[in-house]
């Protein structure tokens, strides 16, 4: 597939481990409704999935805070839940409410009946990758992502989002069996699908255990770990034009299980803002197998007036020190990002500050 050459190669490179003139930053949920041209490309689309189902407003929306930002990548606009909304579950967005399945996955019958699904109902996708990496035209690498196998489990089983977990975790303390069966056949889902999205263009791919930290001590490593590592386990190596791909595992509110996660088959690690990044760095960040740092800032912080946001971006790049200056090695490397998705009430002049301080204080760092 004949795609336009890298111009900017700096979020690769730090997912690889190799030196940069400055921190890479790019931002969860970066195109949101924090931006009033995606509220106006979302307003002509009538839905959440008529927007994403469209590979122009997919595309379009994908580049918009690009356009604002000079953001170091771009991430794949879509939805974690598009995997289970192609396994049957029938996925809505209502407005105010967050997402919801029509047919939500409860008992044995449910769990036996589920499969990893035909790929061609997810083709939206993989056909959106292919045209956004055509758009950007080599400005940044493109992204893409998928939930882990628990966290799609979380909005499979609870049918909606949720603040206790409860039916998930009756089923996972009750029937652990078959939540290993709902575990397995997520894991293939996903590997194909983000296979999929790899061969359609994806330069790296991020997996989102956005609700891995709200599990016992213990039953993280045996239900969502294990299952991240499946999916790593099935990834191609190579891009759609014969690069390497680098996979980034984020578990918010995993800081507790770094040295558990510095066995996965990942090149990246994010974290949230719980963690320090002096401690990450030591535990996962050095040495041969160790992995890039991505994260942490707490996107409250997007809230403050510029001066106190430059001041808190310093404390966190500060927090993981110098990034190593060998540009022949591999060695201990940071991508800026939050610790979690941005807000819909952030103030976009706010970001602008953001990145303009990750990328000039970064380059004072190095000197
Ligand atoms: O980062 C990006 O810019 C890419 C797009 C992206 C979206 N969702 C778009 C979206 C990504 C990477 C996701 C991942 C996602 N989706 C996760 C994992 C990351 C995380 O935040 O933990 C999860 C848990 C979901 C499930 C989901 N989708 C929820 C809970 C919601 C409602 C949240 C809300 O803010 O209302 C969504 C909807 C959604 N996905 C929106 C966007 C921009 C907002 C919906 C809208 O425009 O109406």
């Amino acid at each position: 597939m004949p795609f336009a050459p890298l111009k900017n190669d700096t979020f690769l490179r730090a997912c690889w481990r190799q030196a940069t003139d400055h921190t890479p930053v790019w931002l969860m949920r970066q195109a949101g409704r924090y931006l009033p041209e995606y509220v106006a490309t979302r307003a002509k689309a009538g839905s959440f999935m008529g927007l994403a189902t469209n590979v122009d407003y997919a595309t379009e929306v994908t580049l918009q805070p690009l356009d604002r930002y000079p953001l170091d990548a771009a991430i794949l606009f879509s939805d974690i839940l598009t995997v289970p909304d192609a396994m049957g579950l029938g996925l809505s967005f209502e407005a105010g409410e967050g997402p919801r399945f029509a047919r939500p996955v409860r008992d044995e019958a449910a769990i036996s009946a589920l499969a990893v699904p035909d790929m061609d109902k997810l083709r939206y996708v993989f056909d959106a990758v292919t045209s956004i990496r055509k758009a950007l035209a080599g400005r940044v690498p493109l992204i893409g992502f998928s939930g882990s196998p628990w966290t799609l489990a979380c909005y499979m089983v609870e049918g909606a989002g949720s603040s206790d977990y409860r039916l998930v975790k009756t089923l996972m303390y009750s029937r652990p069996n078959l939540m290993h069966r709902l575990l397995e056949v997520n894991a293939d889902a996903v590997a194909t699908y983000l296979n999929a999205q790899i061969a359609a263009g994806a330069q790296a791919v991020m997996v989102f255990d956005s609700w891995g930290g709200v599990l016992a001590d213990g039953a993280f490593q045996a239900f969502s770990l294990a299952y991240t590592a499946r999916v790593l386990a099935q990834l191609r190596r190579e891009g759609a034009d014969g690069h390497p791909v680098p996979r980034i595992v984020f578990t918010k509110g995993g800081g507790l299980w770094l040295q558990d996660m510095r066995a996965l088959d990942c090149e990246v690690l994010g974290v949230d803002w719980t963690v320090n990044l002096a401690r990450a760095r030591s535990l996962v960040g050095e040495g041969k197998g160790g992995k890039a740092l991505q994260g942490n800032i707490d996107p409250n912080v997007l809230f403050a007036p510029p001066a106190q946001i430059e001041t808190e971006v310093a404390k966190v790049l500060q927090s993981f020190g110098k990034p190593h200056k060998d540009m022949q090695t591999n060695g201990p490397t940071h991508i800026f990002n939050l610790g979690h998705g941005i807000s819909q009430f952030t103030p976009p002049e706010h970001v602008a500050a953001l990145v303009a301080a990750v990328h000039g204080q970064s380059r004072a760092l190095r000197a």
